[in-house]
């Protein structure tokens, strides 16, 4: 192809046009320090030698799905250029070889979604200059290196549904620079390192769907910049972390499917930014503060299978609650007229309670689902 021919070629960007070839044989080029052939419909299997392009400083060959290749096993030629490699969406294989340590300009590497295999290398805590890291969907059935804590620069960690296994490093608590931890969906077991409490940096923690056991601990408190916090499906206990009621950031709050027990604390009314929360399927009990119907961004709220009595208190005028589900509590009395103030409930799922008298509001009302 084209590339052939133009050997004074530093940057080629044909990102999105649809090339629809198979890759050649061989590339030539060897001036190229900008190479960019993102979802351009290029498949077949990627000639090694590209890695070795010696000024190659970005390499974004992503969403080519049916595109092939391994990384190199020895020290890539462009070792010491290379800033930006995204690979992600496409069908590269095998594993991560120690070489990838010797990339010491890496700051940006996107390995997302292709079919990466093995554990990942030692090295890797050699990779100094990163800043963001995305290995979510690959199948490394391993722990992950506790040499991930000299990444001193890292801002973004995915390891989404990678089947790591473990426990979470202590050692993760030195990257305290960084703003988004998503480990959702692995086989991570053990508790929640305490070193977690100097990432007070963080924006995002997601380690829902693991094997993690303990009590969530307080000083979740102390991640004061939270938006989202994930540790939903786990196996936790003991009861709700009172110190989230700290995090006033906070968006989204799923602590769903462990085995959570005792009341939910009212002082949660300060997560005045709170819009979906996820406390089903655990074993909390007491009963509903008003002050959680009533916060102020809440759109979806689920309860369900929990252990909630009493009566569900009144609902506020401005409530913009659109989603909520309270299905297998123990909650009892009439439903509160005021719940015709939810103008935008598109669900409602009261089933398997005690309730009485209710459907005479909910007539008046666009549900789209209601079980009682
Ligand atoms: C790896 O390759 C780069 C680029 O060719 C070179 O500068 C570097 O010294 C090599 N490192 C080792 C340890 O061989
Ligand atoms: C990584 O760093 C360690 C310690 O500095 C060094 O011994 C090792 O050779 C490096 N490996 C690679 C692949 O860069
Ligand atoms: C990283 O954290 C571990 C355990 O928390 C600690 O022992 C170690 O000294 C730290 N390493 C660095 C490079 O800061
Ligand atoms: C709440 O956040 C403050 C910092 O704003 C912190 O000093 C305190 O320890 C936190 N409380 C809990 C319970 O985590
Ligand atoms: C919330 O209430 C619990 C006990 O009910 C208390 O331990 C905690 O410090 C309170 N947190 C905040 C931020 O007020
Ligand atoms: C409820 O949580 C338990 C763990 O506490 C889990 O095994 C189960 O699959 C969950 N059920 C549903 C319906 O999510
Ligand atoms: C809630 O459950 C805990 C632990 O099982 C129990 O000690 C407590 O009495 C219960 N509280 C209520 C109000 O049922
Ligand atoms: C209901 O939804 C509409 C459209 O999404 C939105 O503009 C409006 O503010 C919502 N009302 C309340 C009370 O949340």
């Amino acid at each position: 192809m084209m590339l052939k021919n133009l050997t004074q070629l530093q940057k080629l960007v044909l990102s999105y046009v649809n090339i629809s070839s198979v890759v050649p044989m061989s590339l030539t080029n060897m001036s190229l320090t900008y190479l960019d052939l993102i979802s351009t419909g290029l498949y077949g299997k990627l000639p090694d030698n590209i890695f070795h392009f010696p000024n190659l400083q970005v390499l974004f060959l992503g969403y080519n799905y049916d595109l092939t290749g391994n990384l190199p096993k020895v020290n890539w030629s462009s070792s010491s250029s290379l800033q930006q490699l995204f690979l992600g969406f496409s069908s590269f294989s095998g594993e991560l070889a120690d070489s990838i340590g010797y990339l010491k300009s890496l700051n940006f590497l996107h390995l997302a979604n292709c079919k990466f295999s093995g554990s990942i290398p030692d090295s890797f805590g050699n990779l100094t200059q990163i800043t963001a890291i995305f290995l979510g969907g690959n199948s490394f059935n391993s722990q992950i290196p506790f040499t991930l804590s000299n990444l001193n620069q890292l801002i973004h960690l995915d390891l989404r549904g990678c089947k790591f296994s473990g426990s979470i490093p202590e050692s993760l608590g030195n990257l305290t620079q960084i703003n988004y931890i998503s480990f959702w969906g692995n086989s991570f077991n053990g508790q929640i390192p305490f070193t977690l409490s100097n990432l007070n940096q963080l924006i995002h923690l997601d380690l829902s769907g693991n094997n993690l056991h303990g009590k969530i601990p307080n000083f979740i408190g102390k991640l004061i910049k939270l938006e989202f916090l994930g540790l939903g499906d786990n196996n936790f206990n003991g009861p709700f972390p009172c110190g989230v009621a700290n995090l006033t950031k906070l968006v989204a709050l799923d602590l769903s499917s462990s085995e959570l027990m005792g009341p939910i604390p009212s002082n949660i009314s300060g997560l005045h930014n709170l819009q979906e929360l996820y406390l089903h399927n655990n074993s909390l009990n007491g009963t509903l503060p008003s002050s959680l119907l009533n916060l102020p961004s809440l759109t979806d709220l689920y309860l369900g299978s929990n252990r909630l009595t009493g009566q569900i208190p009144e609902f506020q005028h401005k409530s913009k609650l659109m989603h909520i589900d309270l299905n297998h509590n123990e909650l009892r009395g009439p439903i509160p007229q005021s719940i015709s103030n939810l103008v935008n409930l598109t669900q409602l799922d009261l089933s398997s309670n005690n309730f009485c008298g209710v459907v005479e509001y909910l007539s008046m009302m666009r549900v789209e689902e209601y079980h009682s």
